[in-house]
């Protein structure tokens, strides 16, 4: 992984003292972390639109500045325009604050791949990636998760009682993306890449999500040598075979932000579509009853309580103007994707959880998640939740939902832990 240099950042030098404007020079600028921050994050989306309007002075890990932009037109606004708000995060003005170990680096630091391109390079490589999706077989990748989530729920069936973070809701989009990419299921080598991409998007105690990722691009560059030699029918083989002539390494680094960006958040949209579904009498009582469907849970939770909460972000390219702001040019804009979607502004009278899907969940304009992928990530979330309920038609929460604990991420909303119950199933 790339970690940026200050030195060959295109924005404005670092200043001692933070000018008026500055989201550092706001006294009342409110940390994006803390207990009240990860337990109830609606609430104090609420109160910053209240105290600052559609766009709130935060501070990151660290007491970093950025500003958080909460207004549904206002992320909209930042996102469809590059020009204005750009991609490649080196622009920002804050690099010499920033310590080597800061936690958020991995994903907010500078890497050459598709995540931080712009302009026309930005095109040629979302392209190539638009175009590999749009050629996965959906019944295929059903058929293909609904084979993957059988596996795992055979391993716990027997038990009566699971965690489903781990054993499924992480487990399940991973090996399908690793499978779509053209690993085989169940080889040896397949399991390790997954392993490693656990460890070094997610590291739990004891690991280490360095070395994880390394032997990650490592596999990943074996990967596109196979499929180099002996082409399939897969993600990978298309990026290689496209006419936009990608580089080896531009494919690799495309690649792992393929697997990368359906892991996260389809993992998190599992896991928050089954607590609804486990919490909410509305869709306990009729789901079981057969009437509303697990299409509607998974999309109120896109409304409601997105798995892609925040996205750093876009860097202002010149001193402008928004919601009322003064930005300076290198200043870091969050997309507050979450506060975006509960925005009272489009839901005057109160009332949130439309069918529609005009949600900011995929992001917007150039670099929203490409086309294709929300389809598949439906199809894997769909599979996912539709076969554990299924298999497993009496499941209940093995803890009160008030017990629940939500991970401490800026960037997603997720739970730590989804514990269940249910009758043993033998056989
Ligand atoms: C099969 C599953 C998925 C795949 C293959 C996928 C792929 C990608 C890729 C390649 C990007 C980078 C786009 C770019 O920078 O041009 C991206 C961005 C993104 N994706 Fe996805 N994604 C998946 C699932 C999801 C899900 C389930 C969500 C949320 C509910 C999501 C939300 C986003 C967001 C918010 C961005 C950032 C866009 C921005 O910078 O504005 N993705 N995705």
């Amino acid at each position: 992984m790339h970690w940026p240099d200050p030195l060959d950042a295109p924005g404005a030098p670092p200043q001692a003292e933070p000018p008026p404007g500055c989201p550092a020079a706001h006294p009342d600028s409110v940390p994006l972390s803390g207990l009240e921050f990860q337990q109830t994050p609606s609430q104090l989306y609420r109160s910053l639109r209240r105290e600052h309007g559609p766009i709130a002075p935060v501070l990151l890990d660290g007491g970093i500045p950025a500003w958080l932009v909460l207004g549904y037109s206002e992320v909209s606004y930042v996102t469809s325009h590059d020009e204005l708000f750009a991609r490649d995060s080196r622009r920002w003005n804050q690099w010499a604050a920033i310590p080597a170990d800061w936690p958020l680096l991995p994903y907010v630091g500078h890497q050459p791949s598709v995540l931080f391109a712009e302009g026309a390079e930005h095109q040629r490589r979302a392209g190539v990636i638009t175009q590999a999706l749009e050629a996965v077989d959906q019944f295929e990748l059903a058929h293909d998760c609904r084979q993957i989530a059988e596996q795992l729920i055979d391993a716990f069936a027997g038990s009566g009682g699971a965690e489903l973070m781990a054993a499924y809701a992480h487990a399940l989009p991973m090996r399908a993306a690793v499978q779509m990419c053209g690993m085989p299921a169940g080889g040896a080598d397949t399991e390790e890449l997954v392993r490693d991409l656990r460890v070094s998007l997610d590291a739990a105690e004891g690991d280490d999500p360095v070395s994880a990722y390394v032997r990650v691009q490592e596999r990943i560059q074996r990967l596109v040598t196979d499929k180099r030699a002996r082409p399939g029918s897969d993600v990978t083989s298309r990026m290689l075979g496209h006419p936009a002539g990608l580089a080896d390494d531009e494919i690799v680094q495309d690649l792992i932000s393929v697997i990368a960006a359906a892991q996260q958040p389809t993992a998190n949209w599992i896991c928050n579509t089954l607590r609804l579904l486990l919490t909410d009498d509305r869709f306990a009582l009729n789901v079981s009853g057969g009437r509303l469907s697990v299409g509607q849970a998974l999309n109120e939770v896109l409304w409601l309580d997105t798995p892609t909460q925040n996205f750093i972000g876009r860097w202002a390219v010149r001193d402008t103007q928004l919601g009322g702001r003064h930005i300076r040019a290198g200043d870091c804009l969050v997309l507050g994707l979450a506060a975006a979607n509960t925005d009272p502004q489009i839901w005057p009278d109160g009332h949130i959880g439309a069918e529609n899907s005009a949600h900011l969940s995929f992001s917007n304009g150039e670099h929203r998640c490409p086309y294709p992928a929300p389809l598949l990530a439906d199809v894997i979330a769909r599979t996912a939740v539709e076969t554990l309920l299924e298999r497993l038609p009496d499941v209940v929460l093995a803890v009160p939902p008030g017990e629940l604990r939500w991970r401490p991420s800026i960037w997603m909303r997720g739970l730590t832990a989804l514990p269940v119950e249910f009758t043993p199933v033998v056989g």
